[in-house]
């Protein structure tokens, strides 16, 4: 911001064509000079002698003229020429509606960073609009939305931190087993040859393996022998198995 005081206003008496002074100069009434490449002054004469130089006005850097209490957006920035109430008068700038964002984009851009989705607003501001999920499914900033079939909340807080996160408590959700029944969180059941136990966003996670003829859950990767049976529970990557081997001889 620039800034200039001028408070001269000096009275002369003269017979001859009154001027104004100006920084050692001559100026003839109503004419204009621009000083210090940012303000516009004009010298005003009067019959009986007196004049005064007013600022009336800015200059931009890039030649915009301004008057004094006025503002004009040129390119994506604002220019405002201020004058205060004891004559002092300011070039100031900032940014105009149009300004490209910190981070380069142009105004109006969207842009999506990880999981979420930015536009560039006015004044160069940066605006978050929405939450996206790994399916594609957009929530709007503020709101509650499913995503895999949870609630999700997308979330600005004061702070500016931005979240995704659940909307309830990941263990209030029940799991679904294939025979339709509805499991607790932590609680274990038997599908198929297989172990689950309901985990958080009812998730079933298989924790082991099933033989009528075994009592106990059978442990992932663990040869449980009954009889003459081998009861074999095995991980391979992510895939469970569950094999029976006969230790008859054929
Ligand atoms: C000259 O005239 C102006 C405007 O009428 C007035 O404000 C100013 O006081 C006068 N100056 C003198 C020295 O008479
Ligand atoms: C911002 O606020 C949120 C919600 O109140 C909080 O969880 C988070 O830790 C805060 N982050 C920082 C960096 O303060
Ligand atoms: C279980 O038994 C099978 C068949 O005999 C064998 O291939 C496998 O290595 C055994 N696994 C363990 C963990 O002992
Ligand atoms: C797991 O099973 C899938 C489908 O049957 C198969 O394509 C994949 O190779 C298996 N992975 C391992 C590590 O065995």
């Amino acid at each position: 911001m620039r800034t200039l005081v001028l408070l001269s206003s000096v009275a002369i008496l003269s017979t001859l064509a009154v001027k104004c002074k100006y920084d050692g100069k001559d100026l003839e009434n109503n004419e204009v000079i621009t000083v210090q490449n940012a303000f516009r002054i004009k010298c005003l004469t009067e019959d009986n002698g007196s004049w005064k130089t007013e600022i009336i006005g800015c200059v931009t850097p890039d030649g915009t003229e301004i008057n004094a209490g006025e503002k004009k957006e040129v390119g994506d920035k604002v220019h405002e020429c201020v004058k205060s109430e004891s004559g002092q008068v300011s070039l100031k700038e900032s940014k105009g509606r149009t300004a490209a964002c910190p981070g380069g984009q142009k105004h109006g851009e969207q842009w999506q960073e990880k999981s979420f989705k930015f536009r560039c607003g006015d004044g160069g501001v940066v605006k978050f609009e929405a939450c996206v999920g790994q399916d594609g499914s957009v929530i709007p900033a503020g709101e509650t939305g499913k995503i895999g079939g949870f609630d999700v909340k997308c979330e600005q807080h004061a702070n500016g931190t931005i979240t995704m996160q659940a909307a309830n408590d990941p263990k209030s959700y029940d799991c679904t087993a294939k025979d339709g029944s509805s499991k607790k969180n932590g609680e274990e059941y038997v599908e198929g040859n297989f172990v689950r136990k309901c985990g958080d966003y009812g998730q079933g996670k298989i924790i082991g393996c099933h033989a009528e003829n075994v009592g106990n859950t059978i442990g992932i990767n663990q040869n449980v022998t009954s009889g003459d049976i081998v009861y074999s529970c095995t991980k391979d990557g992510s895939n469970y198995s569950f094999k029976t081997y006969s230790l008859k001889a054929n």
